[in-house]
């Protein structure tokens, strides 16, 4: 078999024939669905002609083709695994074609597959030439009719996308319905479900008064949790014609949750797919953060309408074009619908945490990448995260209204079009009277950018200055020496030793207590007047650009920042550095086989933090919880595994002892009688109160684990629930976390979004033996290797959550990963390039799990390799 290519950006040219119209026939059986399609089509006009016509198509098995209605002879047209290639075609003309497909056997979930008992497609970035053969690519827009047939009693809804237009009866107990979507799209958003689903609908009036249909499509026992996606939609949809002026453009719009599903869901014109996680949600059974989740994901694929949809990408490189953007939306949303300081908190901690170490791994990539060998791949936190903060840097650049005057701008200009992150950016250059050349480069240029800040006050003259260095370390294929500076805004203040703000003067002028500064060389130096004393800067406050800002704080600078800064991000942030700087402390001193000791700076914030009454108890929350395991080893030069997990236990432990009964009085005075609501005052409540039971937890008491079974018992809402069964399954105490793991597990054996859960706190047990745990769930009744959700919550959570035991120095952990992902790459590529991530990431371990961890990624390599399996091997081994 000849090595999968790559292809590059450089090469792209437009397609030789263009399809206008599209009618489609689907004719559902589990092994053999018929598939007839008759495409209008005609020679681009900028292509020459005489050119043949590439169509592409996999796993199809090709039955009828003609042209004009002639059948085509064999000599005349060529087929290979992935293209059907015809020599010559008038300039206009007729194709219609038969396939038939294997939806039964489709494990990849990509074009037609089977889930439960439904049919169901996810088509982007190409899953459609699964279904037919097509110009499968987002620059070829065509007008769709689709017609589904299928068994009436098994398959009584039928689904596509646009409005239905016509239904009936046949022959042998089948149906049929048609659905006809007036508006041009490519392929990637093509849809069809078909199965016994039930409905929720509802109605939204658009601001200039069209009424649609709002309908969530589920299996009859998920009937009780669509009602907070459906209030999530239509906040969405009213907000979106507030803060961006985009109304909704067809009579109806539809969701439909399926159970198997490789991401999060699917922006499908007029007819979204999702995971099921990612829509159904009840108290009982969900967590506060899978409520925000829902609500984030059902806004997020209800903004592609516009960003994506109406204006589409002209070619996958473009994909942080929609993706991005749509991010970006949907985050601001969020933020605006929630706590906004805690949106900000939280999307940053992802970035900080997943997406700068791909920056700083073997598949780092730019947000337009120039070339890849398999485009699934690249659906990565580089090109959604990133490229949200790309658009963010770009709002924050031009101000909010010359960025909504630039946001119209697109719409209207590219409004039906296929266009690039140029035509973007080039509309809030020109809405915004800004030269955006430099900032291009943050789409083309991968790697971290590093902020080096270092402050001088002269006392006589009362200036401080800020001297700022940028540079971008090297990444695959962009060599250091190759990078170039960056344009992004720095956002700063200024503190006295006293915490107040200091009145900024910058050249003369006036700047307030908050400004934005604007770098686009290597170096820059800000001269601030006036300055009475010695500052302590509050520097990339709100996290105003995606870069790692390095300033020689001490630890009573943070402090300050901490106590007073008036930027509420940037009072986090100072918190988290203080507390890197303590559990660093402790790693020294493991190391050193020294007696590890708290850092009394810490201590000291803790409890001012603890006593001092917050008038946001959301942020509070954040504030209180110490840096993930992940986030610790991303700032390592040399990652020490044991010593990091330590460390930050030992921290941990140490608060909760030191702070006893400040964390107990916290915990009591956040116990709510209210009925549950995922609303932002009612999660910072159950989140102070479940970050306090942890401190408590942590010290090892037997009160404090009572504490945790009796909430457990309680059972009041999943969050409460799942907090406390957390704490006792991690506990060292067998006697009560593993009555209650069990009696979880009973308790909803019928429900997979909670089964998924259970998984994942077995799974992310910190004691040695948890790698038996794992292997006997993979053989429990509710798992299946086929069902990305059960995938993500054994492995990923095992994999990507319990860094001791994946690290574990006897290679198990590796072992069993390696296995799984051998195993998926025959039954679904996607997910087996996704789970193999944690592997790949050695570059900065000790050199005996780099061997190991090397050792398992040449085993997988020695198998018959997918393309994106392939990929990704290949980068992580070079
Ligand atoms: N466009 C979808 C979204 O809203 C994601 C589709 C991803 N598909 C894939 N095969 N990776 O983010
Ligand atoms: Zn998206």
């Amino acid at each position: 078999m000849a090595e999968p290519q790559a292809i590059h950006l450089k090469d792209y040219l437009p397609p030789a024939y263009l399809v206008d119209d599209v009618a489609l026939k689907f004719d559902l059986d589990d092994h053999a669905t018929r598939v007839s399609a008759r495409l209008k089509m005609r020679r681009h006009p900028q292509r020459e002609a005489g050119l043949p016509l590439e169509l592409f198509g996999t796993a199809l098995r090709l039955t009828h083709i003609a042209i004009e209605g002639q059948p085509l002879d064999e000599d005349e047209y060529r087929l290979d695994a992935e293209r059907l290639v015809i020599a010559k075609v008038p300039e206009r003309f007729e194709l219609t074609t038969e396939v038939i497909i294997d939806p039964a056997a489709n494990t990849a979930l990509e074009g037609l597959y089977r889930s439960s008992s439904m049919f169901c497609t996810q088509c982007e970035p190409e899953g459609f030439r699964r279904i037919t053969y097509y110009p499968d690519r987002p620059d070829v827009m065509a007008t769709f009719t689709t017609t589904v047939i299928g068994d009436r009693e098994r398959l009584p809804v039928l689904l596509s996308n646009g409005n239905p237009t016509e239904s009936g009866e046949l022959p042998n107990g089948r149906h049929f319905v048609t659905w006809r979507d007036p508006f041009p799209k490519p392929s990637y958003l093509f849809a069809l479900v078909a199965g016994a689903l039930e409905k929720v609908e509802d109605h939204f009036t658009t601001v200039s008064g069209r009424q649609v249909t709002l309908q969530i499509w589920v299996e009859r026992e998920n009937l009780d949790k669509t009602e907070f996606a459906m209030g999530a939609l239509k906040r969405a949809m009213k907000w979106d014609e507030e803060a961006y002026g985009r109304e909704y453009d067809l009579d109806l719009f539809m969701i439909v949750a399926v159970n198997d599903f490789n991401m999060g869901a699917m922006e499908n014109k007029g007819l979204n797919i999702f995971n099921s996680s990612a829509v159904l949600a009840n108290p009982a059974t969900t967590v506060d953060a899978n409520f925000q989740r829902v609500e984030g994901i059902v806004a997020h694929e209800y903004f592609h309408n516009w960003s994506g949809n109406r204006v589409t990408c002209r070619d996958w490189f473009q994909l942080a074009l929609k993706e991005g953007f749509t991010v970006f939306r949907d985050q601001s949303f969020s933020a605006d619908v929630n706590s906004a300081p805690v949106k900000r908190i939280e999307d940053v901690s992802v970035l900080r945490t997943m997406q700068f170490a791909e920056d700083a791994g073997p598949t780092a990539h730019p947000v337009r990448p120039e070339s890849f060998i398999e485009i699934s791949n690249f659906y990565t936190l580089t090109v959604y995260e990133k490229g949200a903060e790309i658009v963010r840097m770009l709002r924050q650049l031009l101000g909010a209204e010359r960025f909504r005057t630039g946001a119209d701008l697109y719409f209207s200009r590219f409004d039906g079009q296929a266009v690039r992150v140029e035509d973007f950016v080039s509309s809030m250059s020109e809405a915004g009277d800004v030269d955006l050349t430099r900032f291009m480069r943050w789409y083309a240029q991968a790697g971290t950018p590093v902020l080096d800040v270092e402050g001088e006050y002269d006392a006589k003259a009362q200036v401080y200055r800020l001297k700022v260095r940028q540079h971008t370390p090297a990444t695959p294929g962009q060599p250091a020496e190759r990078k170039l500076p960056l344009h992004l805004p720095l956002r700063l203040g200024l503190l006295d030793a006293g915490g107040a703000a200091i009145p900024l003067w910058l050249d003369g002028e006036s700047r307030g207590t908050d400004t934005v500064v604007e770098l686009f060389e290597a170096e820059h130096e800000f001269r601030f007047e006036r300055v009475p004393s010695a500052p302590v800067p509050s520097l990339l406050r709100g996290f105003s650009a995606p870069v790692k800002l390095r300033f020689p704080y001490d630890r009573e600078q943070l402090a300050l920042l901490v106590k007073y800064d008036e930027d509420g991000f940037n009072r986090w942030d100072a918190g988290q550095r203080l507390a890197l700087a303590a559990i660093e402390e402790v790693m020294l001193a493991l190391q050193a086989g020294a007696e590890p000791r708290l850092d009394p700076t810490l201590l000291d914030v803790f409890t001012h933090l603890l006593d001092t009454p917050s008038d946001d108890l959301a942020v509070l929350a954040e504030m209180l919880k110490l840096p993930s395991e992940a986030y610790i080893a991303g700032e390592q030069e040399a990652i020490d595994i044991d010593a990091i997990h330590q460390a930050r236990r030992f921290v941990t432990r140490a608060l909760g002892e030191a702070l006893e009964p400040r964390f107990r009085a916290l915990f009591e005075a956040n116990q709510s009688e209210a009925p549950y609501a995922p609303s932002f005052e009612q999660i910072a409540q159950r989140s102070l109160r479940n970050v306090a039971l942890g401190y408590l937890c942590a010290t090892g008491g037997e009160k404090a684990l009572h504490l945790a079974q009796h909430q457990f018992e309680q059972d009041r809402n999943m969050t409460d629930v799942r907090a406390a069964l957390t704490l006792l399954a991690h506990s060292d105490a067998h006697q009560l976390g593993d009555p209650a793991v069990k009696a979880f597990g009973e308790r909803w054996a019928h429900d997979p979004l909670v089964m998924d859960q259970w998984f994942a706190i077995q799974v992310t047990r910190p004691q040695p033996d948890v790698l038996d745990r794992v292997r006997f769930l993979m053989r429990h009744p509710a798992f299946s290797i086929k069902n990305p959700n059960k995938v993500r919550a054994l492995i990923g959570a095992f994999a990507n959550l319990n860094r001791v035991n994946f690290h574990r120095l006897d290679g198990e952990g590796y072992r069993l990963v390696a296995d799984v992902v051998i195993e998926l790459n025959r039954l679904n590529p996607d997910i087996a390039a996704r789970i193999v991530t944690p592997l790949t990431r050695f570059q900065r371990l000790d050199a005996k799990r780099q061997s190991l961890m090397r050792a398992e990624l040449e085993r997988i390599r020695r198998e018959p390799l997918s393309r994106n399996l392939f990929e990704v091997i290949e980068k992580a081994l070079a």
